[in-house]
């Protein structure tokens, strides 16, 4: 794999997936119902700074109207491609998938909301991210449940498969990805690296769902000054965005060995009809990430046993 540009999540814990939860906490306290995707718990993973802005009208105002204005619709894409993976997720379910990997969990709250739906979740994520979550956790007196393992990796040195069958992943049984908010911070070849590891340990029938971030040359002028602004707002937080796909080519170019059949690539457009309708209390969602749902092929692929 090639050598990735230094990523400040590996030595402090991840502030972008600190923001994610701001923005679900915040949709709880600023939003009307129905929720895009209720999360209660994510108010107990953000900082005190944070909780403060957000906890308080004047200051929440000052800062989604006047200082990050521009970056807004952000938020509400943290809260839609949540909705869309735990939707796709269900229907896995439904099916009998009982095995579910988040990758760049974050600060993700799924074990403890949806114990109903009976399945092992595994929490992969670098190891000072999840430090940090197991800090808040602790300080906001939650037990993580038995059905959550947390699995630390680095996405561009580690190899996946040995992290998750050795946190008790069976590769003989089907299993549900979700790298959603990830691909970006990550090299073009450990992303490939690392759908192809999920090839191998997924099991028959395996997903994925992840979203990418639009190519430059797709993004649509008018919606420049949102994406310069947004890659200018993680750099200074050390999570530089470095890969980036065109939606003609994203389902070929990450899908080199045609492991997967492509089940959606969907675009923001398709995800604002979907989860938003006319509702305008939550910011317009940002149109700079495309989703892909992607399904082991039957044979599975020339990696099965390797
Ligand atoms: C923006 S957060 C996404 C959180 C959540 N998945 C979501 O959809 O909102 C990005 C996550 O990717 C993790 N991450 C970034 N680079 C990584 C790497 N090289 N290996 C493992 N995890 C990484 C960060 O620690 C962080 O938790």
């Amino acid at each position: 794999m090639t050598s990735a540009p230094t990523n400040r999540a590996r030595t402090r814990g991840s502030r972008t997936a600190e923001i994610v939860a701001v923005s679900r906490a915040r949709h709880l306290l600023r939003h009307r119902r129905p929720y895009v995707l209720e999360d209660p718990f994510a108010i107990h993973f953000v900082g005190n700074r944070w909780r403060k802005v957000i906890g308080s009208r004047v200051l929440d105002a000052l800062f989604s109207k006047v200082l990050v204005r521009k970056l807004m619709p952000i938020t509400t894409q943290h809260l839609t491609r949540a909705r869309f993976a735990e939707e796709c997720l269900e229907e896995a379910v439904r099916r009998g998938v009982r095995q579910y990997v988040i990758l760049g969990s974050g600060f993700d709250s799924f074990a403890f909301r949806r114990p109903d739906l009976g399945v092992t979740v595994f929490e992969v994520d670098l190891a000072a991210t999840i430090d940090l979550k197991r800090e808040r956790l602790a300080a906001a007196g939650m037990t993580p449940p038995e059905t959550l393992r947390f699995v630390p990796i680095d996405f561009e040195k580690d190899d996946l498969r040995t992290r998750l069958v050795d946190s008790g992943l069976d590769p003989a049984e089907p299993s549900f990805f979700n790298w959603m908010g990830v691909s970006y911070y990550l090299t073009e070849s450990a992303i490939l690296y690392n759908l192809d590891r999920m090839a191998e340990i997924g099991g028959p029938g395996a997903e994925i769902v992840l979203d990418y971030l639009l190519a430059a040359e797709c993004v649509p002028h008018e919606d420049r000054a949102l994406f310069d602004a947004m890659m200018a707002f993680v750099g200074r937080r050390g999570e530089a965005m470095i890969s980036r796909f065109d939606p003609a080519e994203a389902g070929t170019v990450l899908n080199p060995r045609g492991l997967w059949d492509v089940v959606r690539n969907e675009s923001p457009a398709e995800h604002r009809r979907r989860y938003l309708g006319e509702r305008n209390d939550v910011p317009p969602l940002a149109p700079i990430t495309w989703t892909l749902h992607l399904r082991k092929k039957a044979s599975g692929g020339p990696l099965e046993n390797s």
